[in-house]
């Protein structure tokens, strides 16, 4: 998740073992190679095989629409150790949009067919090549068109995300969609969308009719969520996701940007208030606070 989900939280929330495997944050491919360097900016796990501390793998998430330069730059991050490759449709930001990336494309499922199939040729074929799609960009009228130019063009999964880009992130998801569009295509479909319990996991399970799924901020929302489903652990208390918001900051200390660390503590606090009624007072307490050394003092004196 694009500004949320770094190599530090990738760490934090991969800790149980319970992901298939993680995404990066979308790197923009405009009209050139990207360096190495910017690679392993977005996914430092590439200097570790690729996977996290834990073992899972990180797939390299592209975003664009020129399709050669998608090939050249999905090709340069399989031969820099990626263990997949995933190609984003979904990106509502209206700036993508604007420039013809993200989940405007589902109007043109020529367009993602080639952007595909350009990135599946340019993959040694051992190296997973995932898509991930909306319903749609203003309705729905297209979603299983896209769902076949994906499949045609030698997708190894689709993701998808059940609500169209209008429909924002207004629940519902609407699960049953995705069970339609399994119905014309053969590849693994993966669920995503409004998971943020075990019910909610087994309910989109039985509507979505896959046997996959995906997880966006429910594992932001309660940090062990995908040992929840699949493990039936207990959630993780609240101090213990405090010992991970304590890890998080210290991993991500060493950037130059000094307002990053309090930035994204915030940003998680926000998430984590779905689940625990401590993260209220806490996100009021940091509201104001802008160094990192003092929302590290208040989680040591009052949470842990
Ligand atoms: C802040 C934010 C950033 C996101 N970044 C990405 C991204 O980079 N790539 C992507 O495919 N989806 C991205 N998404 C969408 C999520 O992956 C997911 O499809 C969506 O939030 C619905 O699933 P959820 O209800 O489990 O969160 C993002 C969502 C949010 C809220």
């Amino acid at each position: 998740m694009e500004g949320v989900i770094d190599f530090a939280m990738r760490e934090q929330l991969t800790a149980g073992g319970s992901y298939d495997h993680a995404v990066t944050e979308f790197i923009r491919v405009n009209d050139h190679l990207l360096s190495k360097s910017q690679f392993i900016k977005y996914a430092p796990e590439l200097l570790r095989g690729g996977r996290t501390v834990s073992g899972t793998p990180v797939y390299i998430q592209l975003l664009g629409q020129d399709k050669n330069w998608m090939a050249e730059n999905a090709n340069r991050a399989a031969m820099l150790g990626a263990p997949g490759i995933d190609l984003n449709f979904g990106c509502p930001a209206k700036t993508v949009n604007n420039h013809r990336g993200g989940s405007i494309l589902l109007t043109e499922p020529s367009t993602v067919h080639n952007i595909v199939r350009e990135v599946r040729n340019a993959v040694p074929k051992d190296i997973p090549v995932t898509v991930k799609m909306r319903l749609g960009y203003e309705d729905k009228s297209l979603a299983i068109e896209n769902a076949l130019a994906i499949e045609a063009a030698g997708a190894t999964s689709l993701a998808i995300h059940a609500r169209t880009k209008a429909e924002g992130y207004k629940p519902p998801a609407h699960w049953h969609w995705i069970a339609k569009i399994k119905k014309h295509v053969t590849l693994p479909v993966v669920a995503n969308g409004e998971i943020w319990s075990k019910e909610d996991a087994m309910n989109c399970i039985r509507e979505s009719e896959c046997m996959d799924i995906m997880i966006g901020r429910g594992g932001l929302s309660l940090p062990n969520l995908s040992d929840v489903i699949k493990k039936d652990a207990d959630p993780l208390s609240w101090k213990e996701t405090c010992m991970l918001l304590v890890q998080y900051a210290q991993a991500r200390r060493d950037v130059k940007n000094r307002n990053l660390v309090p930035n994204r503590i915030k940003q998680w606090c926000r998430y984590l208030m779905r689940q625990y009624n401590e993260a209220d007072t806490f996100c009021k307490e940091i509201r104001t606070i802008r160094r990192y050394e003092e929302i590290m003092d208040i989680i040591n004196r009052n949470y842990l």
